[in-house]
């Protein structure tokens, strides 16, 4: 009787030991599997921060184009935003920018920053732009954001010269009015990359300003 007694303890104890090393072992296995699609959805999400584009842009640009988003201020409260080939030129961070228009001129061959500069249009004075606008050499890229007032002192010698750079709207940008542009200096045509919205208490976003504006685009980089 005893020593049944202790065979089938002992038989218990074994039917134990195999069962929990089985446990042991299925767990380890199942784990295992559903590791794998842990860690292949992992790599994954890896791969889409590495085809993040440029200038965070909707799409990214083709070879040989440039990838720019500029972002016009918003009211008087939050300046503008001037990204290019994914180097943060002018922003609020970068305390760079300022009210009236904010330009930043680029190599259109290279993409190499050359100057980036705020204008006062409210109380400036704005020969200092005429003489800046009208000594950009050739093959040189613009970019424009206003900020709060980009108009009021405005004259018809900044807007033609604002127009042979390939923009249709200098002609009519007053007190207020928000605008983003991308231009060249030796631009035959006028420039797909510009957005403009009139000042109007209207359709304001904001009470006093219109909304603010984005633009973003390739431009071709200029072959010599
Ligand atoms: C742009 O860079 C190229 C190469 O360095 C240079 O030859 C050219 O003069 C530059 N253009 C401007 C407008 O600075």
């Amino acid at each position: 009787m005893r020593v049944s007694g202790v065979l089938r303890l002992l038989a218990f104890i074994f039917v134990l030991v195999t069962t929990w090393i089985f446990i042991r072992n299925y767990l380890n296995f199942s784990m295992k599997t559903i590791r794998l699609p842990r860690w292949l959805a992992g790599s994954a999400r890896e791969e889409t921060e590495v085809v993040k584009t440029k200038c965070d842009l909707s799409k990214p640009c083709p070879a040989n184009f440039f990838a720019f988003k500029i972002c016009s201020g918003a009211a008087n409260v939050v300046g503008p935003s001037m990204c290019f080939e994914n180097q943060m030129i002018m922003s609020p961070v970068k305390n760079n920018v300022g009210r009236g228009l904010n330009i930043a001129l680029v190599n259109g061959t290279t993409g190499t920053v050359m100057q980036q500069k705020t204008f006062d249009m409210y109380s400036g004075d704005v020969q200092v732009l005429v003489k800046f606008l009208k000594e950009i050499p050739e093959g040189t890229l613009v970019l424009v954001a206003s900020y709060d007032d980009p108009g009021t002192k405005m004259n018809k010698e900044i807007r033609q010269l604002f127009s042979n750079l390939g923009s249709s709207y200098a002609n009519q940008l007053g007190f207020r009015d928000s605008w983003v542009f991308l231009g060249a200096k030796d631009l035959k045509n006028k420039s797909p990359f510009e957005q403009f919205l009139k000042n109007n208490p209207e359709t304001n976003k904001y009470e006093g300003w219109p909304e603010l504006l984005e633009l973003e685009g390739c431009v071709p980089l200029k072959t010599a």
